[in-house]
């Protein structure tokens, strides 16, 4: 054998190394891209989650502007092992998180949701025990309060005057069982009642505002005692508001608002 056709063979030999070194480099970039999420399927909304596990935090952390991006409807929850310490709350963790709206442009929103007389479920707690019972309530956009009206001695009032804490619920959306809209809205409200006797100088005024229809006030003033809602804070949800690159929830606090 010459000495150039020995050299033929060698050059194939190290062609084909490189070839091969070239192949695994590419393979080893690709498996670094291949960190693949799992996904978990999808949501009320349709849209697949797919979960990359992310460190543990504590329910008050909020993430960076250069978070990845991951699905609509997915909670940090799902990535992350939040503690949550009973400060933050999951509901806090997105209004965090999020764009917040103005305080005066989420009123606006509240109002708008409660344009009269609206069905709410009501809490009201006694002895440890929440009961929860529905009321039709209006909401007094100057005053910033909402007025229910009852018979008089139901449990609720009788509660309420034990303990003026009350929490309340209105909220409007699709089910499954109706395949409706894909849009919820709600309002949840955390304040204080106070018990209003039909003897109070405020009644009359107050059982106007409140829009009675079925029941004269001479017999209302027999039958009712008011109740008057001052909300300390209100959590506005609205699907929607994900469209506005906004929290869809949002915190509406008398203290914050002025009011
Ligand atoms: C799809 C999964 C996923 C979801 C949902 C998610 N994260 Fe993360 N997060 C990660 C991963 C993974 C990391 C680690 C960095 C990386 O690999 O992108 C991370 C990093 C972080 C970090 C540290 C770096 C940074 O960007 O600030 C914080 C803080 C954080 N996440 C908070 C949150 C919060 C708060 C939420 C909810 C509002 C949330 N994450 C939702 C996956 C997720």
């Amino acid at each position: 054998m010459t000495k150039r056709s020995r050299l033929i063979p060698l050059s194939v030999t190290l062609a084909i190394v490189a070839l091969l070194m070239a192949g695994l480099i590419q393979a080893g970039k690709h498996k670094k891209e291949e960190v693949q999420g799992v996904n978990v399927g999808a949501g009320e909304m349709g849209i697949e989650a797919v979960i990359f596990p992310g460190q543990p935090l504590t329910a008050e952390a909020v993430k960076s502007d250069s978070h990845r991006d991951y699905q609509r409807g997915m909670t940090c929850a799902e990535c992350h092992d939040v503690e949550f310490d009973g400060m933050t709350s999951a509901t806090q963790q997105f209004v965090n998180n999020f764009p917040a709206l103005e305080q005066e442009q989420i009123w606006e929103k509240i109002v708008a949701f409660l344009p009269g007389r609206e069905r709410f479920a009501v809490a009201t707690v006694a002895n440890d025990f929440p009961i929860a019972t529905t009321v039709d309530m209006v909401l007094d956009p100057e005053e910033r309060v909402l007025f229910v009206v009852s018979e008089v001695g139901t449990e609720k009032l009788l509660q309420l005057r034990n303990n003026a804490n009350i929490s309340a619920v209105r909220y409007k959306g699709w089910t499954v069982a109706d395949g409706g809209k894909k849009e919820w809205r709600s309002v949840q409200i955390r304040g204080t009642a106070e018990v209003i006797e039909s003897d109070d100088p405020r009644f009359m005024s107050y059982l106007k505002k409140y829009n009675l229809v079925r029941v004269t006030p001479e017999r209302a003033v027999r039958r009712f005692d008011l109740i008057k809602v001052t909300p300390q804070q209100i959590y506005y949800f609205d699907t929607e508001l994900y469209n506005v690159e906004a929290s869809v929830y949002q915190r509406w606090d008398r203290a914050t608002a002025g009011t």
